[in-house]
């Protein structure tokens, strides 16, 4: 069987791949591999959704990217996790460089959020609201919405998300949570005070942007996700790739590779508040690591010419 159908076998809602745009209408193997819903029950916008493809000028929306998945997910029977809202990076020059006070600042978020969320309203089964706001040290991240509202633009991203579409699942999202370090514990902060802002939050995401033999085990990963589900959100791995920090990668290297993976889903499968697993492509053939971290790579569970992995093999028998 397939990686989806065996994640909804084992208790998930979904095993999910992002959808690089620039692949899907150039390659046919690429495109068959991503339509399989067995494979693959969610879709996610590898880029299409960001604030610089949605709103490259100020209340200029457009969807010609983002839509690309939407039509990809329908036409198949597939899910949609939508990414993403407030994000410090692939922000349009207008919203990074603007002199904003708090007054107009709100209302371009709030606008940002109900246009882009009203256009995809009833197809997304959860929104990154916010993502990345965190240093890897534990510091806030600087961003136009950091520098002109501190923290308190959290709780206005995900009030307006709630207000353009209340069925959604609305996360915050990051990466290196998995290590359980001080970018962790401003991560379970960061939950805290929306939830003492009286504002809705459903969920956070685990990047798991992860490295071959560095990985945590299986039972310190669950321990992350329990602080996590301990404030009453639920959890999902949502970009999840593996890279070999030196290529090409022996085959001693695939296997750690495929034990990494296993460790990452067991994960998941361990802790009730995980709904699932999104791998962040699916092939070594596109892959936004090589360029990202120079000199590593063979991060995902196909090679560049679409044969399955040791790591898709090590997936299959987790779960
Ligand atoms: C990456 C995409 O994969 C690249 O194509 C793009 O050039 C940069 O962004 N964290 C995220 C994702 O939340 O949106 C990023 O995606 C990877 C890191």
């Amino acid at each position: 069987a397939q990686l989806n159908d065996l994640a909804v076998r084992a208790g998930l809602k979904y095993f999910g791949t992002a959808l690089g745009e620039g692949s899907i209408n150039s390659d046919s193997q690429y495109a068959a591999i991503l339509s399989d819903k067995s494979m693959f029950g969610q879709l996610v916008p590898e880029n299409g959704q960001k604030w610089d493809a949605t709103e490259p000028s100020r209340g200029q929306f457009t969807y010609t990217q983002g839509d690309i998945t939407a039509n990809t997910a329908r036409r198949n029977g597939q899910g949609m996790r939508c990414h993403t809202l407030v994000w410090y990076s692939q922000l349009p020059n207008w919203v990074n460089s603007g002199s904003w006070t708090r007054q107009t600042l709100q209302s371009v978020i709030e606008t940002h959020i109900s246009n882009v969320m009203g256009h995809y309203k009833g197809q997304c089964y959860a929104w990154d609201v916010v993502n990345e706001a965190i240093n890897d040290d534990g510091t806030w991240r600087p961003s136009p919405f950091y520098n002109t509202f501190q923290t308190d633009y959290f709780a206005i991203a995900f009030n307006a998300a709630k207000r353009a579409d209340p069925a959604a699942k609305l996360y915050y999202n990051d990466y290196n949570l998995e290590y359980n370090q001080a970018k962790t514990d401003r991560a379970v902060e960061l939950v805290k005070i929306v939830q003492a802002a009286g504002a809705p939050i459903d969920g956070v995401g685990l990047q798991a942007h992860l490295i071959v033999g560095s990985t945590p085990s299986r039972s310190n990963l669950a321990t992350v996700l329990r602080r996590f589900t301990a404030l009453g959100v639920e959890v999902a791995y949502t970009e999840l790739d593996i890279r070999h920090s030196s290529l090409p990668a022996s085959s001693s290297a695939l296997a750690t590779q495929g034990n990494d993976y296993a460790n990452v889903v067991g994960s998941c499968l361990d802790v009730a508040g995980c709904v699932g697993v999104t791998v962040w492509g699916f092939t070594d053939k596109y892959s936004w690591i090589p360029q990202t971290f120079p000199g590593t790579g063979a991060a995902l569970i196909y090679d560049s010419n679409f044969n399955k992995k040791p790591a898709w093999t090590s997936v299959s028998s987790v779960l």
